[in-house]
């Protein structure tokens, strides 16, 4: 199909569009804006481009770049106190106009009092992570007069947080960096995304490209949530050392973390392998013999290996300690390969989506293959 006949025929379908056109950039923006328009509205954003909060990474500078560049910011409380919190959203406020939100954990301690600082401050989004939320906390977001994002790992469970009062969902697959599900973010969308359609659902994991933003957007999704593509952001403060591990690593180097015993649930986090990795077996090794031997309750050894990685992503991305730190990265840190600005990241994705846009009208140009003796037989 020439360039004039998918003109043409996207005239019929977008006739607003058509009437923009100039070199068909105009036409296949507003493909891409219709396809994200649900998530652009109930983010109030340009772009339904969301950055997935991060832990020490996820504060004040990156979270008003995103916004700013049009994406929607997130900043990660973390174990932030509420004090604290309230310094970092007002310190986000003077740095952008822009709408961005807050992730909170479900079992923080002072999760309601957390909750009441985002209200407090005016925030429109609450994200719930970390685990199953209760519907006091979601309904007090809401009285409050912000939307509620929650994560879901299954179909069932996102019905189930949508009938409690979630505004919208966050699908992330197993491929996303940090802490992760055991499903694929591949086959979570094939999952949910057809049968939740209530409120906007956000996948999150393993997306690096336009191409694949858009792919879930033509699936259903009504946005998506990115991490590990802003780490290198200029205006992240991740430590140097932390964003050359992320350059210099490819897909397979993104791991998730390893259990050795089943009466010691590890809980998995994908991360890049490093030497803090390795050590991490021995010490789980070394609490199990002596577990066995009698010399550890099981309580004990398995708060022993919990307290492993404490503080070690702080020790990572703020110190750049990179080798007893936690490197939490997702696979798509094999598509990180430079430092760039938050807003150059933005384009770059919306520019791929775009092109794969255009891509499409070419793919479908040659001639219409006749039906298989298979679909034949099977039309007979
Ligand atoms: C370093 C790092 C820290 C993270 N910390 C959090 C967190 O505190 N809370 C949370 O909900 N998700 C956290 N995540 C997950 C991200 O918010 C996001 O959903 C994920 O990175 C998306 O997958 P991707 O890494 O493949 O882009 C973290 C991810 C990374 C890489």
């Amino acid at each position: 199909m020439n360039e004039a006949l998918t003109a043409a025929l996207n005239a019929e379908i977008h006739p607003e569009a058509a009437a923009l056109a100039g070199d068909g950039y105009d036409i296949r923006r507003a493909e891409l804006d219709r396809l994200w328009a649900r998530g652009r509205a109930f983010l109030g954003t340009e772009l339904a481009i969301m950055g997935g909060a991060m832990t020490w990474v996820s504060e004040r500078n990156l979270v008003a770049a995103i916004s700013n560049a049009g994406g929607f910011g997130v900043i990660a409380s973390g174990s932030m106190s509420p004090e604290l919190l309230d310094q970092e959203i007002a310190a986000t406020s003077a740095l952008t106009q822009r709408p961005f939100g807050v992730n909170l954990i479900t079992m923080h301690p002072q999760l309601l009092e957390l909750i009441d600082v985002c209200i407090g401050r005016g925030l429109g989004h609450v994200v719930l992570a970390g685990g199953i939320p209760s519907t006091a906390a979601i309904q007090r977001i809401r009285n409050g007069g912000a939307r509620v994002l929650c994560f879901t790992p299954a179909l069932v469970l996102g019905k189930r947080l949508v009938r409690m009062g979630a505004d919208a969902i966050v699908i992330e697959g197993s491929e996303a960096g940090g802490h992760i599900g055991p499903v694929s973010t591949a086959v979570l969308a094939q999952e949910v995304l057809p049968h939740l359609k209530e409120v906007p659902v956000f996948v999150a994991g393993g997306i690096g490209r336009g191409e694949a933003i858009l792919s879930y957007l033509e699936m259903g999704a009504s946005g998506v949530q990115l991490g590990t593509r802003f780490v290198c952001a200029h205006e992240s403060i991740a430590h140097a050392r932390f964003k050359r591990a992320f350059i210099r690593a490819s897909a397979r180097d993104a791991m998730p973390s390893v259990q050795l015993d089943a009466r010691f649930p590890v809980i998995p986090v994908r991360a890049l392998a490093n030497p803090a990795t390795e050590r991490f077996r021995e010490v789980q090794r070394g609490i199990i013999e002596r577990f066995n031997n009698g010399e550890l309750s099981q309580k004990d050894a398995q708060l022993e290996i919990e307290h492993f990685w404490a503080g070690a992503l702080r020790r990572a991305v703020l110190d750049g300690d990179i080798e007893t730190g936690s490197l939490m990265a997702g696979q798509s840190v094999g598509l990180v390969s430079r430092e760039q600005s938050t807003a150059a990241i933005l384009d770059e994705l919306v520019d791929q989506a775009l092109a794969a846009i255009a891509g499409r009208g070419r793919r479908y140009s040659g001639p219409v293959p006749e039906p298989s003796p298979t679909r034949r037989n099977a039309g007979a």
